[in-house]
């Protein structure tokens, strides 16, 4: 079964499988977000950060390769009465735009092995305008105990060191590396080895 088909069965199922509420961290971030400013949710899943995001006043751009996905948050954005820019295309692949956001956000995007990783982290950094924000949220090595989510190969998750090394030449990053209880549906769920990175251009 190919990748794409692995989480097109996940997103078959009844349900927003991540949830319809956003993600934690991302709605801890509301104060740094301005109406009218341009961002892209890079892989948003079934849409409940698009979503939340375009409720904040945000112009809106996600890209995801799952079609039932994009299905599900269309339906979503229809009912919270907001528009999303939502387009089908593998991030692998897909041609990162110059200088064309003000806000980049990147959650639980870890299903990429470390060389598609640094290309799609190389592409953020070439998409963000100058002085443009970047938000993330992935797991931390500890994960691998906890079990309660995410990738279970150790080079797919995130340390400190990884994020600083990927985005040393940023004017600002913050990193914040915890453990919490999520509850973002029913495959983030449970005790969690989190890491938030904020990082300005
Ligand atoms: C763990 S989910 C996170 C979804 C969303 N960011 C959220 O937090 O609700 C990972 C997402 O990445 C998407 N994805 C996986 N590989 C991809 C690829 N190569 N190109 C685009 N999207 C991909 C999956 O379809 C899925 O929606």
């Amino acid at each position: 079964m190919s990748d794409l088909e692995r989480w097109e069965s996940r997103f078959s199922q009844e349900g927003y499988l991540f949830g319809t509420e956003p993600n934690a961290f991302l709605k801890a971030q509301a104060h740094r977000l301005r109406s009218g400013q341009d961002v892209l949710s890079v892989a948003d899943g079934d849409g409940r950060n698009g979503v939340w995001l375009a409720e904040q006043g945000l112009n809106v751009h996600t890209v995801e390769f799952s079609p039932t996905a994009l299905k599900k948050a269309k339906v979503l954005a229809k009912a919270r009465g907001v528009a999303v820019r939502a387009e089908r295309a593998d991030l692998y692949t897909w041609a990162w735009p110059a200088e064309a956001y003000d806000v980049i956000v990147v959650i639980f995007i870890q299903f990429a092995p470390p060389v598609e990783r640094q290309r799609m982290f190389e592409g953020m950094k070439r998409a963000l305008k100058p002085g443009g924000l970047l938000l993330m949220e992935g797991y931390g090595p500890k994960q691998l105990d906890y079990g309660t989510g995410g990738p279970n190969r150790l080079e797919w998750l995130y340390s400190r060191a990884l994020l600083e090394d990927a985005f040393g030449e940023f004017s600002s990053i913050e990193i914040d590396e915890y453990e919490a209880e999520l509850d973002e549906g029913a495959r983030h769920k449970g005790m969690s080895a989190l890491i938030d990175f904020v990082g300005r251009k």
